[in-house]
C-alpha cells in the first residue's frame, strides 16, 4: 500500500489554474536536447532530470531505483524557466522531461491510450508516484488529454480541452491517457514525476482554480473530491469542454466541466464520424 492523495482519489486527476509568473521564453523548450523516444504517439523528449544526470529516457528501474529522486541534466543550463518552476514546487520529482508531440488524427491518438508505469520499486509505504503536466505550446482548444479508467470503454471517458499555461496532475500509472494534437505545429509539454507528499499536497491544493473546473464530481459526491473512488463509468461521462469563443485572436480557453448524459454523443470528439478505435498496444509506456 502507497500513500496516494486524496486530492486525486475520485478522478484520478486534477485541472489546475494556470501557471502564474513570468512568461516562460519558447526558446527554452525549443532549444532543448531532445531524444527519439516513442510514448503515446509521434513523440521526441528532452530530458531535464533523469536517474543518473545522463541524457536518459529510460525509466529510474533501470538503475534500481523508483521514479525519485531525479538528477538534472546537462538541459538544465538552457531552460532556467523550466527548472524553476520545479524546483518552485519543492517537491521529491523524478523524470522531468519535455515532451514534443507531432500532430496526429484522432483514430491514431486513441490507438496510443496507455497507462504509465510509474511505480516500479517504489516499495510499500512510500508516496504513490503521480505526473504533473505544464502545457507549453498545442493548439489552443484543439489539442485534448483523453483520459480513460477503461481503455477499451469510452463511457469511462473525459477530455480535457488544453492550451498554454495549463497545468494538470494525473495518476498516470491509474488512467490510460493520450493528448490528442491535430496541430500544425508539435506541441510541448513539461511532464514532472512527484512523489505523492505534504509538499506536492499542498502545491496542488494552492494552485486549484478559485472554482468550476478542477474535474467533474461524480453524482452526489458533494464538492469534497477526496473521498471518491472513480464512479461507474455509465455515472460519470464529464466532458471539459472550452467555454471561451475560439475564434482568432480570442484569449485561451478556460476548462470548464460540462456533464454528458449517458448516449449522448461524445462532445469534443472530432465531429460526426467520430467512432473510439480499440487501441491495439497494450504494453505500459515509459
Ligand atoms: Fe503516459
Amino acid at each position: 500500500m502507497h500513500r496516494k492523495l486524496d486530492i486525486l482519489a475520485g478522478q484520478g486527476y486534477v485541472v489546475l489554474r494556470d501557471r502564474q509568473g513570468t512568461p516562460i521564453a519558447p526558446a527554452e523548450w525549443e532549444s532543448l536536447q531532445y531524444m527519439d523516444w516513442k510514448s503515446g504517439g509521434d513523440t521526441n523528449f528532452a530530458p531535464l532530470a533523469s536517474a543518473t544526470g545522463e541524457m536518459d529516457c529510460r525509466g529510474f528501474w533501470e538503475h534500481d531505483k523508483p521514479d525519485k529522486g531525479g538528477i538534472w541534466t546537462a538541459n538544465r543550463e538552457l531552460a532556467p524557466g523550466l527548472v524553476g518552476y520545479v524546483e518552485q514546487i519543492g517537491g521529491t520529482f523524478g523524470r522531468v522531461r519535455v515532451i514534443k508531440l507531432n500532430p496526429s488524427d484522432e483514430a491514431a491518438a486513441l490507438r496510443q491510450l496507455h497507462r504509465d508505469d510509474n511505480n516500479r520499486l517504489n516499495p510499500d509505504g512510500a508516496g504513490w508516484v503521480v505526473r504533473s503536466w505544464l502545457e507549453l505550446d498545442d493548439a489552443p482548444g484543439e489539442s485534448v488529454f483523453i483520459l480513460r479508467a477503461d481503455r477499451d470503454d469510452p463511457a469511462t471517458e473525459t477530455r480535457i480541452p488544453l492550451h498554454p499555461g495549463m497545468q494538470l496532475v494525473i495518476d498516470s500509472e491509474r488512467l490510460y491517457h493520450v493528448v490528442w494534437h491535430p496541430g500544425p505545429r508539435p506541441r510541448y509539454a513539461l511532464i514532472t514525476s512527484w512523489d505523492s507528499d505534504d509538499v506536492i499536497d499542498r502545491w496542488i491544493r494552492r494552485e486549484l482554480p478559485a472554482a468550476g473546473n478542477r474535474g467533474a464530481d461524480p453524482p452526489g459526491r458533494g464538492s469534497n473530491p477526496g473521498n471518491s473512488q472513480l464512479p461507474h463509468p455509465a455515472a460519470h461521462r464529464g466532458v471539459l469542454q472550452a467555454t471561451a469563443a475560439e475564434g482568432a485572436g480570442s484569449p485561451p480557453p478556460r476548462a470548464q466541466v460540462v456533464r454528458r448524459e449517458p448516449g449522448a454523443p461524445a462532445a469534443l470528439s472530432g465531429g460526426a464520424g467520430w467512432s473510439p478505435s480499440r487501441p491495439g498496444r497494450s504494453a505500459r509506456s515509459p
